[in-house]
């Protein structure tokens, strides 16, 4: 059997079993199992008291998918089928919102000889305009931090539900398809310093369709209007009410509003009071346009309130890129676990050392650093040997004669994890901290 053949067998099953199930037909769920099959769950642990978590043979089966079936709000969601050899695996909601995997190891004829089920509590809801427009779990966009945000990070964080995006940064083609190879089939986005953008270089995202483009530091009119064009949204971050404006005239998807406190590039004002102000510009001037909060947005604390603001979603790179598949060198990790938020400051100092000549008036948020302390208020830019001492540091991850570029949120940043587990923390508790808020 072809694949293709086995998926459609296994969704065709998937959709018998579930159906057996919400119509309380006992017999013809029993029919998916052989005589001698045997069924391992937690809830025959918990439910009958058997340690094991196993029963053996179809007369037992019975006896315990009656209970199941007596509960007069059983529902089951189908979500997705996996198919393997002589297996599948049936991903399922429950009534009450917990998600099951179910995997059923089938005989000659076609019946399960043994099945394994396996829980998870109910995924967080946090659902908004972004979400929905995204198809997202979790209204969180990763930032396309330059060099640090590779294929695997953004992969993560999209796998996980958020929206995942490259950082090409300064516009390297090379790098950029290197990366857009390690993401594999996942879907992402890129994102591009907007002032590198050359006409080369966005005919080469074009190529690629990415899920989103997030543009910064440009007028997008330009490249909006062609990425419009082909129908892949832009992501345009802002940081002023004078950059909005042009933002808003462009036509743009979603608008970032970057208050002072990201790491990274960015410009003077809060979060605080730039994400409203932006809001309220929005609900006058283009309602549509989706709002993104970023700057110092590293918890379940941040996000919530980057939604009672008024955004739609948040932006976060700081807690990203002390993940562990970003493309960031362990001493700079481990610096930024033992500083606070007040180890941090926006410094041209850093573009000088790497001959990028930054427009004004962006500056760059980094770690405070015996380079920092030397450079920041230097009249004249680092001497040769400065320079080169300081790039290797960067590569080196020493964070004492480099400056890891990292945003006021490291104060909130104790561990290096998974991306999945970072934004599913996040998520969940700005859901539980919202709910509360508004019981
Ligand atoms: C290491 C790093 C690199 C960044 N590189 C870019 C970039 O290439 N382009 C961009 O638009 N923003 C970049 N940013 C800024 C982010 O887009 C975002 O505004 C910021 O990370 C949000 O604030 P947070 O760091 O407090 O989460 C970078 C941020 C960091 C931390």
């Amino acid at each position: 059997m072809t694949p293709d053949a086995a998926q459609t067998r296994a969704e065709a099953r998937a959709r018998d079993w579930i159906d057996a199930w919400n119509r309380r037909d006992l017999e013809a769920v029993l029919d998916h199992y052989d005589d001698a099959v045997e069924v391992v769950s937690p809830l025959v642990v918990t439910r009958l008291g058997q340690p094991d978590g196993t029963l053996r043979g179809k007369a037992a089966l019975r006896g315990y998918f009656a209970i199941g079936m007596a509960k007069p709000d059983l529902h089951f969601t189908l979500h997705d089928v996996r198919c393997g050899v002589d297996r599948v695996t049936i991903l399922y909601g429950r009534e009450d919102g917990r998600r099951v995997a179910d995997t059923l190891h089938l005989g000659p004829d076609g019946r399960a000889l043994r099945m394994s089920a396996c829980y998870a509590g109910p995924a967080p809801v946090l659902e908004t305009r972004l979400t929905r427009a995204f198809g997202l779990t979790a209204p969180v966009v990763q930032a396309p931090m330059a060099g640090a945000a590779g294929g695997r990070l953004a992969a993560a964080v999209s796998t996980a539900g958020g929206l995942g995006l490259i950082g090409g940064g300064y516009g390297d083609a090379d790098w950029i398809a290197r990366e857009w190879a390690e993401a594999g089939h996942v879907p992402v986005g890129i994102g591009v310093i907007g002032w590198r953008l050359t006409d080369a270089l966005l005919a080469d995202i074009l190529a690629r369709a990415p899920r989103a483009v997030f543009l910064s530091f440009c007028d997008p009119a330009a490249p909006a209007r062609r990425l419009r064009d082909a129908g892949i949204p832009v992501l345009h971050q802002v940081q002023d009410t004078e950059g909005a404006r042009a933002a808003l005239d462009a036509g743009v998807t979603a608008l970032v509003a970057q208050g002072g406190e990201a790491g990274g590039h960015g410009a003077a004002r809060g979060t605080m009071t730039l994400v409203p102000e932006i809001a309220d510009l929005i609900a006058a001037r283009a309602p549509d346009t989706l709002l993104l909060a970023a700057g110092g947005i590293a918890d379940g604390r941040g996000l919530a309130a980057a939604l009672m603001l008024g955004a739609d979603g948040a932006v976060a790179g700081t807690r990203f890129w002390a993940a562990a598949e970003a493309l960031v060198p362990a001493g700079f990790h481990a610096a930024a676990h033992a500083a606070t938020g007040d180890a941090t400051l926006r410094t041209r100092a850093i573009d000088r050392a790497r001959g990028y000549d930054w427009p004004a008036p962006w500056t760059c948020r980094v770690m405070r650093s015996a380079f920092t302390d030397r450079w920041h208020d230097a009249d004249a830019p680092p001497d040769p040997d400065a320079r080169a001492a300081f790039l290797s540091a960067q590569a080196a991850g020493d964070a004492r004669h480099g400056a890891p570029i990292a945003g006021e949120a490291v104060g909130l940043i104790r561990d290096t994890r998974p991306a999945a587990a970072l934004l599913s923390e996040m998520t969940a508790d700005a859901a539980r901290r919202l709910s509360r808020s508004c019981a």
